[in-house]
């Protein structure tokens, strides 16, 4: 069985609450969902092997620790992932980006995939997909299904707020795959609406609707 993170530090806490606020608006959604990525993006990377290098500092030669091992790349569930890509590359920079196209059909809540572009080596790289809300999970576990059956194998699950629904449903259809969430929420509504949640995160971050 997977392990489900939640980070609960506090600027984490603090900057999801002030997302959640209905008054907050595309900008500072957009800004605060960035921030997040980043400070979350610390522990996610936090089992990066490393490997000894020889380097010459200004006083001597010495021998420290470089990232080794697996490359990166970040895969949006498009569109609402898109928002967290920028502050995970603050951090690594060099990662490379997928993209999945999907969409929950409103009236069945089933995923429809309409894009799909990943890195040509994916199958070596640690895959981060990243998406603000796990509702019942049917978006994430079919982006992960499509980047296992195109050779991916390394992934984490990066979220910004969950729903138990969507975390077990992960769970149950992908056990190899960790999870990262900064809020643990209690519930889905009737229409598949996290409770409290933030509301519709595309629409939030890109001013829709
Ligand atoms: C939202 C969200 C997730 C999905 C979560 O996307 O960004 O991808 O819903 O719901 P699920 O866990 O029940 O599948 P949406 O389908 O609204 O598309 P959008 O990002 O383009 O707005
Ligand atoms: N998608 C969202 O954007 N918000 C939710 O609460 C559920 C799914």
């Amino acid at each position: 069985m997977s392990i489900v993170h939640v980070m609960d530090h506090p600027l984490i806490q603090h900057k999801v609450s002030l997302m959640r606020d209905k008054e907050t608006g595309s900008k500072e959604f957009r800004e605060l969902l960035s921030e997040i990525s980043m400070l979350m993006a610390y522990e996610v990377t936090r089992d990066l092997p490393l490997k000894t290098v020889e380097i010459e500092t200004p006083i001597c030669r010495a021998q420290t620790q470089v990232i080794a091992g697996k490359k990166l790349a970040i895969v949006p569930i498009l569109r609402a992932g898109l928002g967290m890509v920028d502050g995970i590359m603050k951090l690594v920079p060099a990662a490379k980006v997928g993209h999945i196209g999907l969409y929950r059909d409103p009236n069945t809540l089933e995923p429809v995939e309409y894009y799909c572009k990943l890195p040509a080596d994916v199958e070596e790289r640690e895959l981060l997909v990243v998406d603000p809300m796990l509702a019942t999970g049917g978006s994430a576990s079919a982006a992960i299904g499509f980047i296992k059956k195109r050779g991916g194998k390394a992934i984490k699950l990066v979220c910004l707020i969950a729903a138990p629904e969507g975390v077990r449903r992960v769970q149950k259809d992908h056990p190899d795959v960790d999870i990262f969430v900064a809020a643990m929420d209690e519930k889905l509504n009737d229409h598949g609406y996290i409770i409290p949640g933030l509301g519709d995160a595309g629409d939030r971050l890109f001013g829709t609707r």
